[in-house]
């Protein structure tokens, strides 16, 4: 076959998209979502024209219960299997026994540690076998997203990575959530733009750049591994 490119699917809406990989990846087509208003956009999308894509989330187990509320207000609404995948247990319990239960607030190091034990080892095995990962990134998000196409093929993971909303603005996001009545996480109304896990996110101000929020004491890179 070959290769999927942004010009592979520039004539296609996102349904169209959508319904095209799963034809080329039967049963491999899955969607990532943390509950952020562009995941919102895209579960309600997926799930509205009923299209055959996994759709899973990775409880860290340190999320907001705002998070957690909106999980379940998006199972009660529209009924579909949301897959949760959680951190190993022995691997989180060594952890918190060698380096306590806040150890991401000291270092750089420890903070990925924990990234990488709650979220991209989880993530690894949500991944497995999947030849198509839907995601919510967006351009305008960060530095580092500003380049990323609408799907790229990602030789490290072996699979495409397909990011319908990339070139949306914030505008275009929020108005399409208001317009369907979306639920959304209420952390959004308190202040709350990009939303990670409870100890590692904070409300941002006007003005401040839209990830501020993340690891806010940290002058790094502002990414956890799952899109390094
Ligand atoms: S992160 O790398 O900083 O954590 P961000 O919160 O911006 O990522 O979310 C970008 C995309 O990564 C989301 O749209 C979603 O596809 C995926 N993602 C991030 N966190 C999770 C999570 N906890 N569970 C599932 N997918 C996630
Ligand atoms: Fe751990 Fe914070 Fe990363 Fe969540 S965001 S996995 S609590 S370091």
């Amino acid at each position: 076959m070959t290769a999927i490119t942004t010009t592979t699917l520039a004539n296609k809406d996102i349904p169209a998209a959508i319904t095209w990989l799963t034809t080329q990846f039967p049963g491999a087509v899955a969607f990532s979502t943390s509950f952020g208003q562009e995941d919102q956009v895209i579960a309600d999308i997926i799930w509205k024209h009923q299209l055959p894509v996994r759709v899973f989330t990775l409880d860290t187990g340190r999320l907001f219960q705002e998070t957690y509320d909106l999980i379940d207000l998006t199972r009660a609404r529209y009924q579909q299997p949301i897959e949760i995948y959680f951190p190993e247990t022995a691997a989180v319990e060594t952890l918190l026994r060698e380096k306590g239960v806040n150890s991401f607030y000291d270092s750089v190091e420890n903070r990925k540690e924990c990234c990488n034990i709650r979220k991209v080892v989880p993530l690894n095995r949500a991944l497995q076998g999947v030849k198509v990962w839907i995601t919510g990134l967006r351009a305008e998000q960060s530095e580092n997203r500003h380049d990323m196409p609408l799907i790229e093929w990602d030789e490290h993971r072996q699979l495409y990575k397909y990011n319908p909303l990339i070139n949306w603005t914030f505008d275009q996001m929020t108005d399409y959530l208001a317009q369907y009545r979306v639920p959304y996480n209420k952390l959004h109304d308190k202040g709350f733009i990009s939303i990670g896990c409870a100890p590692c996110t904070r409300a941002i101000e006007p003005g401040e750049h839209p990830r501020a929020g993340r690891w806010w004491w940290e002058l790094s890179q502002k990414e956890c591994g799952l899109h390094a």
